[in-house]
């Protein structure tokens, strides 16, 4: 099994993981570190673009439940120097038991998939970010006990993240309102699937409209990795797309802000919402490794 696309996960198998992680996050607290769980395993993460978050929280994902892991650069790699993907896969299925890749191209990992013969994961590419997803879906959880009904509200580019959160509120029975200017659209694959699925997926220009009695508001870069050379347009075109007070106010009283980080300060969230009793961001990063431990212990024992 892979986790290329958050749509590889079925509801059934995402709330047993999201239990799962639950459970792995309460023992970390108390304490109790499962070390055996992948005792003998190894991930190999291969990074084509830069991580904090995914990277140290994969790595200590792997240590925390016994396993090993090495974390690779493109570069540094024989693909940096035109290595192609298909033997690359198969060399790394004889070494290691599962492998993380954050790719440029979504068609990339997708190609790794294919000629892998263990589980391949996407650790972001310019069309998803599962991994994220997982860990949003286990925050909101975590606050609002239960996921079907609640609405979404997502400001800025209907980037990576933005589309696997679409996909995510589709499998768990949430609604999505997305805010963004023209030509920042969500992937309109993602959105038909998602809305094949009964999900309720309303784009507008209007971030008001889309913030109005949201339980969560959610919001990512300006610019992604990647897309630098747009930089200066998109400053523009976003200058509206922002989480503030005002736009706090818009939402329910008791709703939840979240971002996957890095954050812009300034940009797509002002200091004080970051720093309001509503941010949930810090929560929100550290899921990142209780779900991964959850889906690690899934893919691999
Ligand atoms: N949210 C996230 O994936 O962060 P990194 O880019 O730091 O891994
Ligand atoms: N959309 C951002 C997410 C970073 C975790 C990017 O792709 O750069």
């Amino acid at each position: 099994m892979n986790l290329t696309s958050i749509f590889d996960l079925s509801r059934a198998e995402i709330e047993a993981l999201l239990a799962h992680a639950e459970e792995l996050r309460k023992a970390r607290n108390e304490g109790l570190r499962e070390r055996v769980d992948l005792e003998g395993k190894t991930l190999a993460l291969i990074f084509e673009k830069p991580s904090t978050r995914t990277r140290v929280s994969f790595e200590v994902a792997m240590l925390e439940l016994g396993g090993n892991v090495i974390s690779l650069n493109w570069n540094e790699l024989q693909l940096g120097r035109g290595e192609r993907i298909i033997e690359t896969a198969k060399v790394f299925s004889s070494y290691v038991d599962a492998v993380m890749i954050r790719a440029f191209q979504h068609s990339m990992i997708e190609e790794f998939a294919r000629y892998a013969s263990i589980p391949v994961i996407s650790g972001l590419s310019n069309q998803e970010h599962p991994c994220q997803t997982l860990a949003d879906l286990m925050t909101i959880k975590s606050y609002k006990k239960s996921l079907p009904g609640l609405k979404v509200a997502w400001i800025g580019d209907g980037n990576n993240v933005c589309n696997s959160l679409i996909g995510g509120c589709a499998i768990t029975g949430m609604e999505i309102s997305v805010a963004c200017p023209k030509g920042y659209e969500p992937d309109d694959r993602i959105v038909k699937q998602a809305a094949e699925m009964g999900c309720d997926v309303a784009i507008t220009e209007d971030v008001e409209e889309a913030a109005a009695d949201a339980d969560v508001l959610s919001t990512d870069v300006w610019v992604s990795m990647g897309d630098e050379e747009g930089s200066e347009r998109r400053k523009k075109a976003f200058k509206r797309y922002q989480i503030n007070e005002d736009l706090v106010r818009v939402a329910k009283g008791d709703v939840i802000v979240m971002h996957c980080m890095p954050v812009h300060v300034g940009e797509e969230m002002t200091e004080a919402v970051l720093n309001s009793d509503k941010s949930v961001i810090f929560v929100q990063a550290e899921n990142r490794l209780h779900a991964q431990k959850a889906l690690l212990v899934r893919l691999l024992k």
